[in-house]
């Protein structure tokens, strides 16, 4: 019951702002920008809003290197660039600590990153893990972001001239970050969804360790689309794609920000980024209480030193 009560006071709270009638009433314009001569990493490239966010900074003058794991998705993508940028694709597994070290070597090796764009996300309700030993959705939500952003850092790729934004969602909402509850240790502790907003608040979180790392680090904004019909959430929520079907944006939509925010780099502090404007990051009281930026940004530094 209390569940069910929390399910609706939530809903009642976000179904307008997060609907595409939400976007429609906040951005009025669409955005001018101009991203010639930098160089893009954006992280689950081939999905809805990642697919949209390389598909968006190309066609503004960006080189985005599109990294997801299928091939066919990827060479798609990159033949539907629109110039005058272009998309380049590079396969790795985002969930593998591993191939992510690998890749953010060779991207480095080739020069500075300008914008980094940790998008993917995944909702998996079955638990499973890596064959590194982590739970899926942790080590592609979470640890992988952090794992390819310290290795890009130590690689001299990511500077003070650089972005990042990540794509959290407005499910964190929901959610006080509780470290214990980031990998569930087997299939009876894993719950997929509240994995999914404990991922999606650690961004936050994340975001805030990133921004306190001095003048000579990146800037770093969190941001999260509203609820946009992808093949992510056809898959993971059906249910509630059912019911808001309707009034889902589309995959540009929910990229906006993102293009937004990278051009525009508004100044960085606390809140979560929607639509152009930063929203508060608690919505109720109870979220105040979880885990800071510190205790996460050294349970995840432990956490990488292991994977
Ligand atoms: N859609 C929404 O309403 C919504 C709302 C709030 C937040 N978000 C967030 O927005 C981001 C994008 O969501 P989306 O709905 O566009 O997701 P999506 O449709 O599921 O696309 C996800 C992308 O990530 C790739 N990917 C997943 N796991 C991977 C792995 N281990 N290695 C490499 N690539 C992997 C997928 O590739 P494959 O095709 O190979 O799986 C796909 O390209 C996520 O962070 C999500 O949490 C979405």
């Amino acid at each position: 019951m209390k569940k069910l009560i929390g399910a609706f006071v939530f809903y009642a709270r976000f179904a307008l702002p997060f609907s595409r009638i939400g976007y429609r009433r906040r951005v009025r314009a669409p955005l001018a920008a101009d991203f010639s001569g930098q160089r893009w990493v954006v992280t689950g490239a081939t999905g809805g809003i990642g697919r949209a966010i390389a598909l968006g900074a190309a066609a503004r003058g960006a080189t985005v290197l599109a990294l997801a794991r299928d091939k066919a998705k990827l060479y798609a993508l990159a033949r539907d660039a629109r110039g005058p940028g272009r998309i380049e694709a590079v396969q790795v597994d985002l969930s593998l600590m591993r191939d992510l070290r690998r890749v953010a070597g060779e991207i480095a090796a080739q020069g500075r990153v300008d914008v980094l764009v940790h998008n993917v996300g995944v909702m998996l309700h079955e638990y499973g893990r890596t064959d590194e030993g982590a739970e899926r959705s942790f080590a592609t939500n979470l640890l992988g972001h952090w794992v390819l952003d310290a290795a890009l850092r130590e690689a001299g790729a990511l500077d003070a001239r650089s972005a990042i934004i990540s794509m959290s969602s407005g499910g964190m909402y929901g959610a006080a970050l509780a470290l214990e509850q980031l990998e569930a240790g087997d299939a009876a502790t894993h719950d997929g969804f509240l994995a999914y907003a404990q991922h999606k608040r650690a961004q936050v979180e994340l975001t805030k360790h990133w921004n306190a790392l001095g003048p000579d680090a990146p800037k770093a904004w969190v941001m999260h689309p509203g609820w946009v019909d992808t093949d992510g959430v056809r898959s993971s929520l059906p249910g509630f794609r059912k019911v808001f079907g309707r009034v889902l944006r589309n995959a540009d939509e929910g990229a906006d920000t993102a293009l937004w925010l990278a051009a525009v780099r508004p100044p960085v502090g606390e809140g979560i980024w929607l639509d152009r404007q930063r929203d508060p990051e608690h919505a109720f009281g109870f979220t105040r209480e979880g885990a800071d930026a510190q205790a996460l940004a050294a349970w995840l530094a432990e956490r990488a030193a292991r994977a």
